[in-house]
């Protein structure tokens, strides 16, 4: 459905997004993952044609929305999509209704079915008694459910977010995600989610793009980005906790204990934390650490200790005892080595 080529963005002499290409098939939800700056939005723009690629192309099914080099770029208006930022940017002077009708006034729909569309969308998103409020009378979680009413009721081929869940709290941002791939899987539409919270993109993409500096880094379905991750970068920013990149020089951990798994790799071995057994005995893996932090999870403990200075995680079925002597034992073998570039080896 959404087929990229090449697609580069410049400002000036600096690169916002370079070289990325792609395609997902319609239906599919797609997440745009990485860190501040590394292009997302500027990806986004493109896509709704609020930007043009400086070159490259861009096709939405067989029609070709954007050719950067000839120039040519079909209007916003023009490509079937919806977008959905992190400000909510309502009519303050229009009721709820009234903002979910905007769209469809724009596009010159008759009343009868503007009425029809505007329930629809407002009976999806649960808000039908919010109809006659106004933006400034309903609170922000509610102002992001009219948001997505009003992107949804022109009902795109293409549905378009930023960040739309990063004003919300915690309990409603869940809430949103749930809400959100209703309206997903009941319109049947292709998904772009920009997003730097890799548990959103964890939760809910089909395909996920994770982004490094205007680069894709990985494109691949989500469960795989933690079994198969490609390159340092990807191990150390997705996963709950994100994998543990143990330093090692010459086929040493921590450039000190030598090991023949290590195959005398030098860069960063990758250990999940649920890999590390904690333990006090010093044995020949193991390793004296500084206990940094244990936070509570699901039941069980992270435990976060410094090794040579180094951050290195654990999980725990304990609390740890702080008084304790705290070692660090390392698995058999790493599930990957990466060279020092970040590039996977092995
Ligand atoms: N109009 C512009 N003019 C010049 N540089 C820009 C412009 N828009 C974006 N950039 C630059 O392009 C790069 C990518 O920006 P972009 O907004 O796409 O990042 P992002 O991934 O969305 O970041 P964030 O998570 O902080 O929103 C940044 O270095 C940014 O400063
Ligand atoms: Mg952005």
């Amino acid at each position: 459905m959404i087929s990229l080529d090449k697609i580069t963005k410049t400002f000036g002499a600096a690169h916002a997004v370079s070289e990325v290409s792609f395609s997902v098939p319609e239906g599919a939800f797609l997440v745009l993952l990485g860190p501040s700056g590394c292009g997302k939005s500027t990806m986004l723009r493109m896509l709704a044609g609020l930007d043009q690629p400086t070159s490259g192309t861009m096709h939405f099914g067989d029609t070709l929305v954007a050719d950067g080099a000839a120039g040519l770029a079909l209007p916003p208006a023009n490509r079937g999509t919806g977008l959905v930022f992190q400000s909510y940017a309502l009519w303050p002077h229009m009721t709820v209704a009234g903002n979910i009708e905007w769209p469809l006034k724009v596009a010159k729909l008759s009343a009868a079915e503007r009425k029809n569309r505007v329930l629809d969308a407002m009976r999806m998103l649960g808000i039908e008694m919010l109809a006659n409020r106004y933006p400034g009378e309903i609170s922000g979680g509610q102002q992001q459910r009219v948001a997505l009413a009003r992107m949804i009721a022109p009902r795109p081929k293409v549905m378009l977010f930023d960040e739309p869940l990063s004003n919300l709290d915690a309990t409603l941002r869940v809430e949103m995600r749930f809400e959100l791939l209703k309206v997903h899987a009941a319109t049947g539409a292709t998904a772009v989610y920009v997003t730097h919270d890799q548990v959103e993109a964890m939760t809910m993409a089909t395909h996920v793009a994770v982004m490094n500096k205007g680069r894709i880094e990985q494109f691949d379905a989500p469960d795989r980005l933690l079994s198969e991750p490609s390159s340092a970068f990807v191990a150390g920013f997705v996963g709950t906790p994100p994998a543990n990149l143990i330093p090692i020089e010459e086929g040493k951990w921590f450039g000190t204990m030598a090991d023949p798994l290590l195959r005398g790799h030098s860069g960063h071995a990758m250990v999940r934390a649920e890999q590390i057994e904690i333990t006090s005995n010093d044995d020949v893996r193991a390793f004296d650490a500084v206990l940094a932090e244990v936070a509570p999870m699901a039941g069980r403990y992270l435990v976060t200790g410094l090794v040579h200075g180094h951050r290195i995680t654990a999980v725990s079925n304990h609390a740890v005892n702080r008084s304790a002597k705290l070692c660090f034992r390392l698995p058999g073998a790493p599930s990957a080595i990466f060279d020092n570039e970040g590039k996977r080896i092995l």
